[in-house]
């Protein structure tokens, strides 16, 4: 099964919004950075963004069937959803949080995460290189 990489609202802006904290990589880039990383590894990804908070629920309830791993960039919904939590403790297979930016040493309200609590681990700071050490972190999870 392929790893499903879920990325949330505003990151389909990445490379016009807020470069100096999230990099002029956009979205797609990232995206041909994990295939290129999975396929190294011999995995396969799916790569999806929403804006709606309801159908990052929807594909986390999805990757119970079809996923091996997930890995997800909640985006501003980690300091928001208790249904992000909710979905995700219903979760059985690894789920790794990504953040581009280091949230603890910014904003008071990026400090707390719903979801950090029910994933296997997080990885922040590093920019789009936190989405390749995900599915490092998320294909040693699996073997
Ligand atoms: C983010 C950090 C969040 O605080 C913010 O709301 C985002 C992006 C990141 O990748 O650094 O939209 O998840």
């Amino acid at each position: 099964k392929p790893i499903h990489i879920l990325n949330g609202p505003n990151l389909n802006l990445l490379g016009t919004r807020e470069p100096e904290i999230y990099g002029r990589e956009t979205l797609a880039d990232i995206e041909a950075r994990c295939a290129e990383a999975a396929g190294g590894l011999g995995l396969e990804i799916v790569f999806r963004q929403t804006n709606h908070e309801g159908e990052l629920v929807d594909w986390i309830q999805a990757a119970r069937e079809e996923a091996s791993a997930v890995i997800l960039n909640p985006a501003a919904y980690g300091h928001t959803s208790v249904a992000l939590h909710d979905a995700l403790k219903a979760l059985e297979v690894p789920v790794i949080e990504v953040h581009l930016s280091q949230p603890a040493a910014r904003e008071p309200f990026r400090h707390h995460s719903y979801v950090t609590a029910v994933c296997d681990g997080a990885i922040s700071g590093f920019g789009a290189l936190g989405y390749v050490l995900g599915i490092k972190a998320a294909a040693d999870l699996i073997a």
